[in-house]
């Protein structure tokens, strides 16, 4: 039985996952680029991410690169039948840890096998392809020979589900001429509403929405308004910021990332405040655009 009992569960194809994740990106070291600050201390955040009830990873190979996949293998390996790895393609790091496209079907073919050695599995439960041009926000055009050789490698066994990353309602309409998408991670937070629309359409095809940054990622989250609400309830802003995106809609599920378990903690235990729709109201407003 899972504790984050009042998280509530949303289904990623054929898996179900509590709408409460983890975001393993952060665990990868100083910008996302090897090595680890302190590896046992981001095996132990793992570890009790798990017992705690967290059953939905997301992750990438291009964390570290390599390092964050080895660190849930050395954590978690052999996995809980119920946890779902969500990884993610699409990019290559330089030796500078600079981020570059890496969206030809030999780039991909090779980082689903990268992901498949590194977690030490034998098929992927989720490959989002994360669509490159600008770091946080998605810009127009086609993806179907991306997505195209991702539904070849789904047919061939490797990979469950797929899902898309960095995209725009039309993208996701193409991709789902190819095959089905189960899930779909854009930036959004209490301060960051573009995919406001995109998370109903989203949501009344059963698919779910996953924010990235949903804390502000590299720069976290400031409102007088979060912290004035977040004094009021007793609770933390980060707490109070993650509840929003929680009461947001059914079909968003939070991967907040940290490297500190202290701050797991904090973030686990914000599926347990219960925002009164006129705090809701009050929180719509940080975005500026009501609800
Ligand atoms: N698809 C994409 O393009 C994409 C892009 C970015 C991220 N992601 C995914 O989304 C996940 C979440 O994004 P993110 O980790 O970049 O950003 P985030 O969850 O918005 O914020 C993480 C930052 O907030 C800090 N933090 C976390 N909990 C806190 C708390 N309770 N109080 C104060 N500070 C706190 C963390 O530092 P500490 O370590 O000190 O807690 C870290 O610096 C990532 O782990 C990754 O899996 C995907």
């Amino acid at each position: 039985m899972s504790k984050l009992t009042n998280a509530g569960t949303f289904a990623l194809g054929r898996r179900t996952v509590n709408r409460m994740g983890y975001g393993a990106m952060q665990l990868a070291g100083p910008g996302v680029f090897g090595p680890p600050k302190d590896p046992a201390a981001a095996v132990a955040v793992l570890r009790e991410a798990v017992e705690s009830g967290v059953n939905h990873i997301d992750t990438s190979d291009f964390y570290g690169p390599h390092v964050t996949n080895r660190l849930i293998r050395e954590a978690l390996h052999p996995y809980p039948d119920d946890l779902t790895l969500v990884t993610k393609v699409g990019a290559a790091r330089g030796a500078d840890a600079s981020w570059n496209p890496a969206q030809r079907p030999a780039e991909l073919t090779s980082a689903v096998h990268d992901n498949l050695r590194n977690l030490g599995v034998d098929v992927l439960d989720v490959v989002n392809l994360r669509v490159m041009g600008r770091v946080d926000a998605p810009t127009e055009g086609s993806i179907e020979p991306q997505f195209a050789a991702l539904a070849e490698l789904q047919q061939r066994g490797l990979i469950r589900h797929l899902g898309l990353s960095n995209v725009t309602a039309a993208q996701v309409a193409e991709a789902q001429h190819i095959a089905e998408v189960v899930c779909v991670q854009n930036h959004y937070n209490l301060v960051h509403r573009e995919d406001d629309a995109l998370i109903e359409l989203l949501g009344a095809q059963g698919i779910a929405y996953v924010p990235f940054f949903p804390l502000g990622g590299f720069t976290p989250l400031q409102s007088d308004r979060l912290a004035e609400v977040a004094g009021r309830l007793g609770a933390t802003q980060m707490q109070v910021a993650l509840a929003w995106l929680h009461a947001r809609a059914r079909n968003i599920l939070l991967i907040p990332g940290t490297a500190s378990l202290a701050h797991l903690r904090e973030n686990l235990a914000a599926v347990d405040l219960r925002l009164e729709p006129a705090v809701m109201a009050e929180l719509d407003a940080v975005g500026g655009q009501g609800h």
